[in-house]
């Protein structure tokens, strides 16, 4: 099995035997110091204080080394580690790559939005490249927070409000960054990240405490992250926040019970950024060496920067608190892991590679591609998209139609320098010779700066004055008056999206709706580019402007595949994976709600509110396309099976219109009765096809037990139970065709 890969690396399929016979020798040599540096992560950005990082290495060695994107840096390090530490156990490298390294794809919440999981999965399998290549051994990703409320800003690093769709993303980005197994040495260990239950911050407010009872977990919150470790996943983070009163850090049901035990989770967890030490401030632990020996007792292996297990571990074996027994089932994993990943064969990386890798022409490619199939057209009136090439006079408007950052999006690696092809810089790619003007208008800030922002050296721009900011609403007003076109770049910033920005309203920032509705009206024909991380309630130009494109935030090639969708060199394909709201006092808002004693579709009441309807402006699943689509013949195979049983659902889908396009069939369930009240709809199948103009391909889904079961409170645990299901499949959560299933003993 020692054969050489075109890398010239050996792979490492090793036995399990094998594994642990070295692993087990490790541990027989190791002193307790280096043990408790293996349960160790360490900051290596020159922005923290701390300890000096050689001197740690080289006392105890560590599992691994966070906030560092300095390949040379790696390999001194590295070098330390293997040379002068007492037993010579390679460093793990760590930092977030979240949607690229060098090359940037669009936002996680947005390759869902491509409703294809096979995007995802090519997408981070070059993002892994990249940062192998830098070096990098191990993500922090893919973030698998179902997010049910738009206010939450962390909504633009996962898969969105559906546990299915969410599900499917999960197991595709730890294919794409793991490959086949942890030995490929053009991949990364992955993390499933933060279990559990982050999303559901009580009122959007990033790390704020989090209520949500087992059948919400099972049911909605779990289901990426089961996915993700089916897929093989090699380790977990926990989520900082309170959950149901006890830290996800602490949190023994989560990380033992479930976790290791329930699911057999044989990989590593991994606290957040400082999430050991936080117990104390979280009002949990009563000191950092109870912090300590609650965290690892509730199954937490490693701790992320806040040094804790450091300087406490030893203590509390000294004292007999915790037992050596404990300590090696905690590092168990650690070591075998870097076993796995070939480290002590191959800990230092070429220092060559980087710049080889980065320039692969593929990689671009499969950003322009990503990005095209994840942007979502909104609306479309009289076919005013795709618009013609022969335009010769087009205004470029808004704060992000030149915002390298914007386009790239939340969550860049550490030192990144932004190098997006910008929504202008894309349509002037496009249309070489046309007169494109461009006017910035009042740019947009965040209130309340981001903490992050200390250490970002990019994005310096000058605080408009409101004077200025008058100056440059009026520029954009003529420069759109010169025009024969209008092309409206609006949305959020990156930092307006992401970690510490959660925002209690969902309106476009600043005023980018006002400056919109001067420009609109000009009278002239307009188009509305969104680039943004999260639903936006843009309720007035869902209704006045004629053509809305979500771009997203949709990385390198972002403004490319724009002017490849505005003139029509694609069709865009992709369907939200998540509700719009009309305003962000409706979050939390998703379609997989249970029904009530006065539905909202009852005549006599149509909403839950007195002052605007409770629907989304846009609902789940939802996208258009430049043709059209027919579903007919919706067929179940069997109308009625016993529980355990499985049926097939068919469909045809015909495209009605004269261009080739995407449609996403989407299958979505009710059950009608049980134990508990059911979702009123549930997705639980998805296909992405491809038809030309007049062709009809027939989509088969299978339902079985897997997507019958719920976890029921009523019965405290998975119940497939005798009753009558509603199927509907269509282009959306919307979708009207119908057939009935019956369910018996
Ligand atoms: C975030 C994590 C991230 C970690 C390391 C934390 O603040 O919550 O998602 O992986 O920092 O950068």
């Amino acid at each position: 099995m020692n054969e050489t890969n075109k890398a010239g690396v050996t792979p490492h399929a090793l036995s399990k035997n094998e594994i642990s016979e070295r692993v087990e020798a490790l541990l027989a040599e190791m002193s307790l110091d280096e043990k408790v540096g293996q349960l160790t992560q360490i900051s290596g950005a020159e922005f923290m204080p701390g300890p000096n990082v050689e001197d740690i290495i080289r006392k105890h060695g560590v599992g691994s080394v966070l906030w560092l994107n300095n390949t040379k840096r790696f390999n001194e390090l590295q070098e330390i580690a293997i040379e002068e530490s007492p037993s010579g156990i390679p460093i793990l490298f760590a930092l977030d790559v979240i949607h690229g390294y060098r090359t940037i794809f669009p936002v996680p919440l947005a390759l869902a939005a491509s409703w294809d999981p096979d995007v995802a999965e090519q997408a981070q399998a070059v993002a892994a490249k990249e940062a192998r290549a830098a070096g990098i051994h191990w993500t922090f990703g893919p973030m698998l927070d179902i997010a049910r409320d738009a206010r939450w800003g962390r909504i633009v690093e996962g898969s969105g409000e559906d546990p299915f769709l969410g599900a499917a993303m999960a197991a595709a980005q730890v294919r794409g960054f793991q490959g086949e197994g942890l030995s490929d040495p053009e991949r990364v260990l992955a993390c499933a990240k933060h279990f559990a239950g982050y999303g559901a911050a009580d009122g959007g407010r990033d790390y704020d405490p989090v209520y949500l009872p087992e059948t919400q977990l099972r049911n909605v919150y779990f289901p990426p992250f089961k996915a993700a470790l089916e897929a093989g996943v090699g380790t977990f983070m926990s989520a900082y926040m309170d959950l149901n009163n006890v830290p996800a850090s602490g949190n023994r049901w989560l990380l033992k019970n479930i976790l290791q035990e329930e699911w057999g989770f044989k990989g590593f967890v991994i606290s957040d950024a400082f999430g050991v030490g936080s117990l104390v401030t979280q009002g949990f632990a009563k000191d950092h060496r109870d912090a300590a020996l609650r965290s690892l007792q509730a199954g937490q292996h490693m701790d992320m920067a806040s040094n804790t297990y450091l300087k406490n571990l030893a203590g509390l074996v000294k004292d007999g608190t915790i037992s050596m027994d404990e300590i090696d089932a905690m590092v168990r994993p650690i070591l075998e892991t870097k076993v796995r990943m070939g480290l002590f064969e191959h800990p230092y990386v070429d220092e060559t590679l980087l710049d080889k890798v980065i320039a692969l022409p593929e990689h671009r490619q499969t950003a322009r591609m990503a990005a095209q199939r994840s942007m979502v057209l909104l609306r479309n009136d009289d076919d005013l998209l795709p618009l013609s090439k022969t335009q010769q006079n087009i205004a470029v408007i808004g704060p992000l139609a030149d915002s390298m950052e914007a386009t790239e999006g939340s969550w860049m690696v550490f030192d990144h320098q932004p190098a997006a092809v910008t929504v202008l810089q894309g349509i002037r790619n496009k249309l070489p010779d046309a007169d494109i003007a461009y006017a910035l208008g009042p740019d947009i800030y965040r209130d309340i700066p981001h903490p992050f922002g200390e250490f970002d050296t990019t994005e310096k721009k000058s605080i408009q004055t409101p004077e200025n900011a008058e100056a440059a609403f009026q520029i954009a007003l003529k420069t759109a008056q010169n025009a024969d076109l209008i092309i409206m770049v609006l949305g959020e910033t990156a930092d307006m999206a992401g970690e510490f920005a959660s925002r209690g309203s969902l309106d476009l920032p600043g005023r980018q709706e006002e400056l919109l509705k001067a420009v609109h009206g000009l009278g002239k024909p307009i188009v509305l580019v969104l680039i943004n991380g999260r639903p936006l309630s843009i309720n007035w130009a869902a209704e006045h402007i004629p053509a809305i494109l979500e771009a997203w935030e949709p990385g390198t090639e972002g403004g490319n595949a724009v002017a490849d969708i505005l003139f029509g060199d694609i069709n865009p394909g992709g369907k939200l994976p998540v509700c719009f709201p009309r305003s962000g006092n409706h979050a939390p808002l998703y379609y997989a709600r249970t029904l009530t004693h006065l539905p909202e579709n009852d005549k006599q009441y149509h909403s839950r509110y007195w002052d605007s309807p409770t629907t989304p402006l846009y609902p789940f699943g939802f996208g258009l396309s430049y043709t059209t689509f027919a579903f007919s013949n919706l067929q179940v195979s069997e109308s009625q099976i016993k529980v355990g049983e499985h049926l097939t659902v068919s469909v045809d889908v015909t495209n009605t219109g004269k261009i080739a396009g995407d449609e996403v069939v989407q299958l979505y369930i009710h059950q009608k009765w049980g134990r508990d009240s059911r979702p009123m709809r549930e997705l639980k199948g998805f296909e992405r096809l491809y038809l030309q103009s007049g062709e009809t391909k027939t989509v088969t889904f299978q339902l079985g037990p897997n997507e019958l079961r719920y976890w029921s409170t009523a019965a405290n645990g998975w119940v497939q139970e005798a009753a009558d299901f509603d199927i509907w499949v269509g282009a959306d959560s919307l979708a009207t065709l119908h057939a009935d299933l019956k369910v018996i003993d």
